[in-house]
């Protein structure tokens, strides 16, 4: 028999619902969303309090959700999408403040991931007398926070590759010319995408070709609070192994910061121009192409840029560089109906691939119209 009942089903879905309500603000902390019950009033149970972390350094979810509960959270039910944290951050521990609140019983969608403090939230609260149920609906709570889970577990971001192509599946003409090849519906899709990220990738091959901005507009997200959520730009991050990128470029221009990754060959002059354009500038080891080493610059990012979510919007070489060091996570494929030709560059380099052998197969996720366009979200099969 499950430990869980369908009430316990029900609110823990209402506080994931709750958690979802940080998707776009609260990075580089996890969403996560807390609901307190009572059962002693009607065997449904009611809702006494809910709510969810909007805000990195603002209060977590249990903290509003017993702050609405106030008296009432004695002896009641609190659903919790991640394990209460038990270290004094800036708002005092939450598993503290559930056991002072007096709450008979905690159920738990998933434990924190940080290896470091993982299960001191629970412990503290079976200490302190409380029942405590964990795992209830913890796929959901994972799939909420894949980067941050990804991230204290791994030391690495969940790596979201974007693309947009034609129906014969290519990115670009011969030339580099490239946009547009999807429609407005899917740019607001992919603007819903770099919200959500800590950061976006490029390589500067696509930088010098495009000129893109990398970055979110309110007009295009869509959301009704779309003004508030483009107060945080995602980093924007440039592969540029010897510094190519031109002191004009756009990126440099626009609110937020432009981390360019490059390697020892790069030249001191032109990193100082770049400097002075706004950029900033970090050197990160090579591979023996000389390229900066894939696997280093997704460690660097989450040790020190606290990266959880990385949206890589690039063309076919590093986004075939990635998908061939099995560094990409989900894919999400905008395809347009349309046609550019065998000339046209396509999805992705894949020099490695010589026989059929050597296919990389993919598992569809989802699949969904787009105003005339279709997304395709995949995970690569990893055998
Ligand atoms: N349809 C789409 O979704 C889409 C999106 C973006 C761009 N594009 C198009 O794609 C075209 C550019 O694509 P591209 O394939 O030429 O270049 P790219 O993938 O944008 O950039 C590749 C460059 O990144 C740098 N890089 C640094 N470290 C790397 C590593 N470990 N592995 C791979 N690259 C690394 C390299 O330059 P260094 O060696 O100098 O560092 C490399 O030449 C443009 O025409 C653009 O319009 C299409």
């Amino acid at each position: 028999m499950s430990l869980f009942s369908v009430a316990d089903h029900r609110f823990m879905a209402r506080a994931l619902k709750l958690a979802r309500q940080g998707l776009y603000t609260t990075d580089p902390n996890p969403r996560v969303g807390c609901v307190i019950v009572r059962y002693d009033r009607s065997a449904e149970g009611q809702v006494v309090g809910e709510g969810y972390h909007l805000r990195a350094g603002e209060p977590h979810a249990e903290v509003h959700a017993l702050a609405a509960a106030g008296e009432q959270a004695l002896g009641a039910t609190a659903y919790v999408t991640l394990e209460p944290c038990s270290h004094t951050g800036r708002t005092g521990p939450c598993a503290v403040a559930l056991a002072n609140a007096g709450v008979g019983r905690v159920v738990v969608a998933m434990g924190d991931p940080n290896p470091q403090v993982s299960g001191r939230g629970i412990e503290h609260l079976r200490a302190a007398g409380i029942e405590v149920h964990v795992g209830l609906l913890e796929q959901d709570a994972r799939a909420l926070n894949p980067g941050f889970v990804l991230r204290m577990q791994s030391r690495r971001p969940f790596v979201r590759l974007k693309m947009a192509m034609s129906l014969d599946g290519r990115t670009a003409m011969g030339s580099g010319e490239s946009q547009w090849i999807t429609g407005p519906q899917a740019r607001t899709q992919v603007q819903r995408l770099r919200a959500r990220s800590s950061a976006i990738l490029s390589g500067v091959e696509s930088m010098i070709m495009d000129d893109a901005r990398l970055t979110l507009r309110p007009e295009q997200l869509a959301l009704p609070q779309a003004e508030e959520i483009v107060l945080r730009q995602p980093l924007r991050v440039i592969l540029d192994s010897r510094l190519r990128l031109p002191l004009a470029a756009a990126c440099l221009r626009e609110p937020g910061r432009t981390l360019i990754i490059t390697t020892e060959q790069h030249s001191p002059d032109k990193r100082q121009r770049l400097e002075a354009a706004g950029a900033e500038i970090q050197v990160l080891p090579s591979d023996a192409g000389g390229r900066v080493e894939l696997a280093d610059m997704l460690r660097w990012l989450a040790d020190n840029e606290q990266v959880n979510e990385l949206l890589v919007e690039t063309g076919a070489t590093l986004a075939g560089a990635l998908l061939d060091a099995q560094l990409v996570d989900e894919l999400q494929l905008f395809v347009a109906p349309t046609l550019l030709g065998g000339d046209a560059r396509p999805l992705f380099e894949l020099p490695g691939i010589t026989r059929m052998a050597d296919q990389k197969r993919l598992v569809i996720k989802e699949f969904r119209q787009v105003g005339q366009d279709w997304q395709i979200i995949a995970t690569p099969r990893g055998d």
